[in-house]
């Protein structure tokens, strides 16, 4: 009775290592500890052993019963991917990756603008993306039927407010909460029904404006200048060209050199050979007093970049509105 005891165990225990899939835990457990199994009715002919040997060989019998249900749990949990799996694995296999998420490039551009200006003692200051018709047009001297509303491709959300069409709207807020000076850039996204190669519908500005005494165009070139030197190379041709803006007297746009073509002419330049970057100039008068500022004492500069066409010079890429498709494979490049 002893040997058959043991022989089954030793038979079921090799049976449990053989188990390489949880669907052969249930047979193994129905053939050796079902209540018809094998186990079972070798217990069950424990009453013909002889009377004086029956207390020793029911504790044997009880003992191996149990060590093999533990190891049958155990090996269930193992096959089951548990603890006990866990302490099977190989610590020296190489370890799994999981995919980083990173700025999108448009962002990163936007950071490295804002540092270049941060470094020249400008703060920062935000506002609102849904903006009255007062601060984005009105304070900035572009009156109700003025022809420079029509450049703006308005997006209205009612009669009196709109989704920002530039980030000028924080000259006023700003200089309304403050006396000069004022050393400020105005980051942030602004909204335009238009939308083509070089434009899209939202797209992001940084404003700037420094407000002090004798303030001159010879200072706005100087930073504009420094920002272009730092933000691509100081070999990077710019052109001041004459403009026209409500709320800036006088006023120029600036270009820098198409690098996309090295200034020979290309879809993205229009063949000019010249990428415009951002609108300038002296602030206006007229949007002094619409804060109360004396224009007899101050005088300041303000300028609006426009982010995803210098993120385009800086990474030569032909059209911007790659950058709103969320193709992971053009993003993954940055
Ligand atoms: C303005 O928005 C003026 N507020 C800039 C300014 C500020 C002038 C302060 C004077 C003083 P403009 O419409 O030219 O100007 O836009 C400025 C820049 O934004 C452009 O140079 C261009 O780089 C960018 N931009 C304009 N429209 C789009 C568009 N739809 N998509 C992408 N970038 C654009």
């Amino acid at each position: 009775m002893e040997e058959e005891l043991q022989r089954l165990r030793a038979e079921a225990e090799a049976a449990l290592a053989g188990i390489s899939h949880p669907d052969g835990l249930e047979p193994f457990r129905v053939e050796y500890l079902g209540r018809k199994g094998r186990f079972t009715t070798l217990m069950r002919g424990l009453g013909q052993a002889p009377a004086d040997q029956r207390p020793r060989l029911g504790k044997l019998a009880n003992e191996i019963k149990a060590t093999l249900e533990s190891a049958f749990a155990a090996r269930r949990e193992e096959l089951a991917g548990g603890p006990a799996a866990a302490q099977r694995l190989d610590p020296s296999l190489p370890g799994r990756r999981y995919p980083a998420g990173r700025l999108h490039p448009v962002t990163q551009v936007m950071a490295e603008v804002c540092a270049i200006f941060v470094g020249m003692g400008f703060s920062v200051a935000e506002g609102p993306d849904v903006e009255t018709d007062f601060y984005n047009f009105e304070a900035l001297n572009i009156p109700p039927h003025h022809p420079a509303r029509a450049m703006h491709d308005t997006f209205y959300v009612d009669a009196g407010c709109l989704l920002r069409t530039h980030t000028s709207p924080m000259q006023i807020r700003a200089m309304e909460q403050a006396q000069p000076p004022l050393r400020i850039i105005a980051p942030g996204k602004v909204y335009r029904c238009d939308s083509d190669i070089t434009h899209t519908p939202m797209f992001n500005q940084v404003e700037g404006f420094l407000v002090d005494r004798k303030v001159s165009f010879a200072d706005l070139k100087g930073v504009l200048s420094v920002f272009i030197a730092r933000m691509f190379d100081a070999a990077t041709p710019i052109r001041f060209r004459p403009s026209f803006f409500p709320f800036t007297e006088p006023s120029a746009e600036v270009d820098i050199g198409c690098v996309i073509c090295g200034g020979k002419g290309c879809r993205v330049c229009k063949q000019t050979g010249w990428l415009e970057i951002l609108g300038a100039g002296l602030i206006d008068p007229e949007v002094f007093a619409k804060v109360g500022y004396d224009p007899e004492e101050y005088s300041g500069f303000a300028f609006g970049l426009g982010i995803e066409r210098i993120a385009m010079l800086r990474y030569g890429i032909n059209d911007i509105r790659l950058f709103y498709e969320n193709d992971l494979r053009f993003l993954r490049q940055f």
